[in-house]
Formats: structure tokens, sequence, C-alpha cells
């Protein structure tokens, strides 16, 4: 296929959840269809209206984060990297890049130096979570020669300090068990953020949680509203290490 006719897939974040939500709600559907009564003693529910509001919101759920997968993550990746006060020559990290949404994002920022992305590549989180479809994307948006894909894990980065002049993140933090962990990932990217470093962040839980590990590694940290042009509605961490 050639550049000009192919598009980047950025993938389906968490597949398994879209798919129980579809099944629950289709479930939910033809029991209120083909069970429409049912008794338990001397009660009899009426289960026709009780499950079709439900099973209604259960598939609108799973069409909207569809709908965030294909178009929402682009303007979302937009909105946060106009947070950054872009000069081309930055050193940049994309921690749980999947399929590099950010990273290639800040490749064309950039005039000289990488974009970095590392990944554990987890395939529940993100459909197609494989190191060669990021780099085919880099390739389809051609930006290949300005980043460089790594497996890593956030909360161990193999990085030096102070390497990176901005991190970026999407969508990555909340998957790490345990509140240690995700603090244990919060003091990574600080850590390996230069003096003075952004770090633009963004999940859909749990924020505030970052915004207090990121304050107390050594940074100012705030967050902005939801943004509810995504599905899960997307909050921005924007934090900046001090100099
Ligand atoms: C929902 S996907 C989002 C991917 C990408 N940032 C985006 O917005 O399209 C979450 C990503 O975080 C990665 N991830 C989860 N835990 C991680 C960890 N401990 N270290 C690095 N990446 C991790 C997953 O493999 C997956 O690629």
């Amino acid at each position: 296929m050639s550049k000009a006719s192919a598009k980047p897939d950025y993938g389906i974040d968490a597949p398994g959840v879209i798919r129980n939500l579809f099944v629950i709600g289709v479930g939910l559907l033809l029991l209120g269809r083909f069970v429409p009564q049912l008794q338990v003693g001397p009660v009899t529910f009426i289960l026709g209206p009780m499950t079709f509001f439900p099973a209604a919101a259960l598939i609108l759920e799973g069409i909207l984060m569809i709908v965030y997968a294909k178009h929402g993550k682009l303007r979302h990746r937009d909105r946060m990297l106009k947070m950054v006060d872009w000069k081309g020559n930055e050193s940049v990290l994309d921690v749980g890049t999947g399929r590099g949404l950010m990273m290639i994002g800040a490749a064309k920022k950039l005039t000289a130096g990488k974009a970095v992305g590392i990944d554990i590549w987890s395939t529940k989180d993100l459909s197609g979570n494989a190191i060669e479809k990021t780099l085919r994307n880099a390739q389809i948006e051609g930006v290949a020669g300005n980043v460089d894909v790594q497996d890593g894990d956030a909360t161990a980065l193999k990085f030096p300090d102070g390497s990176f002049d901005v991190v970026l993140s999407n969508l990555c933090i909340h998957n790490i068990p345990g509140k240690e962990g995700r603090e244990k990932a919060c003091r990574e990217i600080v850590r390996v953020l230069k003096p003075g470093g952004k770090a633009i962040i963004s999940d859909f839980i749990k924020t505030g949680d970052y915004v207090k590990a990121f304050e107390s590694a050594g940074a100012n940290a705030s967050r902005t509203g939801i943004n509810p042009l995504t599905f899960p509605w997307l909050r921005v961490v924007d934090v900046r290490k001090h100099a």
C-alpha cells in the first residue's frame, strides 16, 4: 500500500471492555424481548421496559468508545500537543505509546531530534498493540526517521535523569496496578524530565492522585476540566519540573 493511500490506525482502547458492553447490552435487550415478564413468588417483574434503558446505556457507551478511538483521540492529541510551546528541537518521550498516537503527533512538531515511545504492548489495553504496527503508523505519517520505539515499563524508565524536554502520556497510567505503582510512574516521569521540562499527561480516572504524586516528586502540576468530546471523559495534567 502506498503512503498516499494508507491511513494510520491507532487502535481501539480497552477492546475487551467494549465487547462486554455490547454483549451485556444485547443480552439484556434479548431478555426483555423474549422474557417480557418474570414471576418470582407473588411478584411479577415486567422485564421489557426494565431492561431497555440499561441495555441502551451500555450499547451507547460502547459506541462512544469506538467513536473516541476512531476520531476523538486525534482531536484530543491535538489539544494535548497545543499545551506545549514547541521550538522543534525538543527531546520527547511518550509513555505507553501504544500504536504511536502521541509520539507521532510530537514527531510532526520536530525539526531536529527524535520522539521516543515506550510500551509493554498490552493487547488488553489497545487492539493490535505491537511495535510493528507503531512503526508502520510512523511510516504512513512520514515521521519514521524521527521516532524511536522501544520496549519499556512506565514504572522503571530506562533513561538517565534529565533526558527529556517533554514527556507525553495518554490513557496509560491508570492501567498500572496499585497506587504505589502509579505514583512510581509519576516519579519516573519527573525524574527523566530536564529541569524546567514539561509533561502533559491525560487519563480518565485518578488524575487528582497524579497531581499530588508529580508535586511531591519535584514539579508543579495542575489538571484541566474534563474533555466532553472524548469517551471516557479525559482530563489532562499539566506538569512543569522545577528548574
Ligand atoms: C489505552 S492504551 C493507550 C495507547 C496510546 N497512548 C493512545 O492513546 O492511543 C494504554 C497503553 O498503555 C500501555 N501500558 C500499560 N501499562 C504500561 C506500563 N506499565 N508501562 C508502559 N506502558 C504501559 C499499554 O500497553 C497500552 O499501549
